[in-house]
């Protein structure tokens, strides 16, 4: 049998997803080698001390090494071997695979670096892709830049909305609810429980960011609807989102602990709400909508006996509403967090970029 052709990949962040996603690759790469002739090759893994790197492809070793580093606590950089970033910038080629698996904007510049060199790119950083229109265009409508696990996950979202655009369907909107944690909070809400509680309880599982603001803001929901609404076409700024965000101004400036400390005077709220969406036999829901025209996210009642109704745990739920699909929407549901199913999205993206750079590989041998 010949041998496979060897796929360079580049990782930027080996968290919860990086270190599920070079385990998930250590798994699957050689039955994958065996069946398409490509060899997925992890060549650097960076976090924030440094990167290892090895043009050939890190050894399995290695990358057992960096796995057990980091379930430590450890950094890459504590690694023999390890570099300083500043490799990052000579490493970047025609065909190499950068996978951004970061949370923060500090990788613009190496992603447009490897945007300049060809290079295919993989995100499951959502801050690129939902910058301001001027810097986020480069990353849309090219065959070398994927971002389906930048909203539901591992869930066929984005995909499923290039397939409508490509068959010449017209997306007139797009409704969600795009948010595991919220989703969380608001069934908890449902359940009778005080809205400080369901956060502390959130955060006390590690469903929340740990500062719980990060996700009560909405902001992560907004930045999920504008990638929505430009992968459909519609070129829009981030200020044509409007954010509800689950907890007032007030409380915007203060430590996390003053924060938690301050809640329980929002819990009367909440529960006003709820028992007024309850009387209604409706449920409350954070739900985003998108038009070409522009968005809202923030907590609505919806009836209690729809499919947003029915939503539990980290249940995500996306309604496109198109010229085709228009008495009834096309809708994808799941599970829409989770260190597993993100990898596999992100895995899922590399396979496809490994493809369409397959003769490239092949010439090199
Ligand atoms: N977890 C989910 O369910 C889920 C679902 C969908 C999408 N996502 C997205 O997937 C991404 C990763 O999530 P996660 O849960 O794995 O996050 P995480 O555990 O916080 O990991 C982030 C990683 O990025 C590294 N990093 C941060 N800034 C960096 C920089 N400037 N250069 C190099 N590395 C840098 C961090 O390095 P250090 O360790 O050195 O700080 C860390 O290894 C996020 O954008 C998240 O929104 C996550």
């Amino acid at each position: 049998m010949n041998k496979a052709a060897q796929v360079p990949v580049v990782f930027i962040g080996v968290g919860n997803v990086g270190r599920t996603l070079l385990r998930q690759i250590l798994d699957v790469r050689s039955a994958m080698a065996g069946k398409t002739g490509l060899l997925l090759s992890p060549v650097g893994v960076a976090d924030t001390s440094g990167i290892l790197y090895n043009a050939d492809g890190l050894t399995d070793r290695q990358l057992q090494a960096i796995l057990r580093t980091r379930f430590r606590g450890n950094k890459v950089g504590s690694l023999p071997g390890a570099q300083r970033k500043r490799v990052l910038d000579d490493v970047l080629d025609d065909g190499v695979l950068l996978v951004d698996l970061t949370a923060t904007e500090e990788s613009m510049p190496i992603l447009e670096l490897g945007l300049k060199h060809r290079c295919g790119i993989v995100l499951a950083n959502k801050k690129p892709v939902a910058a301001k229109w001027e810097i986020a265009k480069s990353f849309f409508d090219s065959p070398i830049i994927r971002y389906e696990a930048t909203v539901g996950a591992g869930l066929p979202v984005i995909s499923t909305l290039k397939y409508l655009r490509e068959t010449g369907d017209r997306v007139t909107a797009i409704e969600g609810c795009l948010s595991g944690t919220l989703g969380y909070l608001c069934a908890e809400i449902e359940r009778g429980s005080a809205y400080s509680a369901a956060v502390r309880d959130a955060k006390s599982l590690g469903y929340t960011e740990p500062d719980p603001r990060d996700d009560l803001s909405g902001q992560d929901v907004a930045r999920k609807a504008l990638i929505l609404a430009r992968t459909a076409g519609w070129q829009l700024e981030p200020s044509a989102i409007d954010v509800e965000p689950m907890y007032p101004e007030s409380l915007s400036g203060i430590g996390v602990e003053e924060f938690m400390n301050s809640i329980p005077r929002l819990d009367s709220v909440y529960e006003a709400e709820n028992k007024q969406a309850q009387s209604k036999e409706q449920v409350l829901r954070y739900i985003a909508r998108v038009t070409p025209k522009g968005g809202k996210v923030g907590l609505t009642a919806m009836p209690r006996d729809s499919a947003w109704g029915a939503l539990r745990g980290s249940g995500n739920y996306i309604a496109f509403h198109t010229a085709r699909y228009d008495a009834i929407p096309l809708v994808v549901s799941g599970p829409g967090a989770g260190a597993e199913v993100t990898a596999a999205g992100v895995l899922g993206d590399i396979i496809q970029l490994a493809e369409y750079f397959r003769v490239k590989y092949e010439k090199r041998g």
